[in-house]
């Protein structure tokens, strides 16, 4: 395993788990190759969120906000748009991305993300990197922009020690992370956060809960694969359950009370959204709801919630 400190992968046992999930990953990818125009869909109407989000919480237009965005991901498409769009974006993550391709920018990928990493992200670029690069620029020219790659603002560390400016962001986003991240350490990083906030800012933080049936981050229950039908070796919410099979990737396993307690620690929390209300309700037989009684039904339908913060007045300007 590596010795590279890194959240995108996990701690599998066996090399035939790893390769199961990475498999497993592999198709729904290539299974979603066709989809690709919706999938930029996707992301510009996610974008467009932001900005409504933005405009109306702080009174300001999202074109002059300091975006930062928290784990962009081996993926970066959502940074990518942002700094197209000519957006002031710039975002960190623990691994390095592989941007251009390039072979110094493959060592560093190795150096950094460690071997596992490293394979991923070269077969990633090889299959699918180019054909989601130009779907990407297919939308962003529908804005009237151009993809253009801006390695300076991928900036690669932890944001728990990341040195944020106070006052310097206007807007954080950050999709799918937070529960990479070990519980000790996001008080750190929720007052680093909650420092680096403008008075009138906003964060909107989405983790995937670890209590919905995707939660547990088998590939067989991903959104993508959920409707499918498939073969599954894994029970629906296994993961508080028989817990027999891992995930390639650190959870910290936090539950929606305890995303609420820490974020009220630090911000004040304006809403709390679950973006996939029913998601998984097809599984949820009488016998699961009986043999998982500790948990509400709300919390058990939906791995995604996005709470949207803002500063909390003690904190200052
Ligand atoms: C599941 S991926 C999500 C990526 C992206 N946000 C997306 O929506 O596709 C989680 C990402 O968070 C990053 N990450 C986890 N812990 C982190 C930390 N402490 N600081 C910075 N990035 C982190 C991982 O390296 C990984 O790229």
């Amino acid at each position: 395993m590596s010795l590279v400190k890194t959240n995108s992968v996990g701690h599998i046992a066996t090399a035939g788990d790893w390769l199961w999930e990475n498999l497993q990953f592999l198709r729904m990818r290539l299974q979603g190759l066709q989809g690709r125009g919706d999938d930029m869909a996707e992301l510009m109407a996610e974008l467009d969120g932001y900005r409504t989000a933005y405009e109306s919480l702080s009174g300001w237009l999202f074109r002059d906000a300091a975006i930062f965005e928290v784990g962009y991901g081996a993926r970066p498409l959502r940074l990518l748009a942002l700094t197209s769009l000519g957006l002031n974006a710039r975002g960190i993550d623990l691994d390095a991305p592989l941007l251009s391709g390039s072979v110094p920018e493959l060592l560093r990928v190795l150096r950094t993300n460690g071997w596992q990493r490293f394979i991923k992200s070269t077969v990633r670029a090889k299959v699918f990197d180019a054909h989601e690069r130009r779907a990407l620029d297919r939308a962003l020219a529908q804005r009237g922009a151009r993809l253009r790659i801006q390695p300076e603002r991928f900036l690669v560390g932890d944001i728990a020690t990341a040195s944020l400016a106070p006052s310097s962001v206007d807007f954080f986003c950050s999709e799918d992370v937070f529960e990479h991240i070990p519980r000790d350490a996001l008080d750190a990083v929720c007052a680093s956060m909650a420092r680096a906030l403008t008075p009138d800012g906003v964060a909107l933080i989405a983790p995937a809960v670890f209590t919905g049936i995707g939660g547990g981050h088998l590939v067989e229950w991903y959104a993508h694969t959920l409707g499918s039908g498939m073969e599954r070796r894994s029970e629906p919410w296994e993961h508080l359950r028989q817990r027999r099979f891992q995930a390639d990737c650190f959870l910290n396993e936090m539950r929606l009370a305890d995303y609420q307690h820490l974020f009220e620690r630090h911000f004040r929390v304006e809403a709390v959204h679950n973006l996939q209300a029913g998601h998984g309700a097809a599984f949820l037989t009488e016998d699961v709801i009986e043999e998982l009684d500790d948990y509400s039904e709300e919390e058990l339908l939906g791995d995604k919630w996005r709470f949207v913060l803002r500063k909390k007045p003690e904190n200052g300007p």
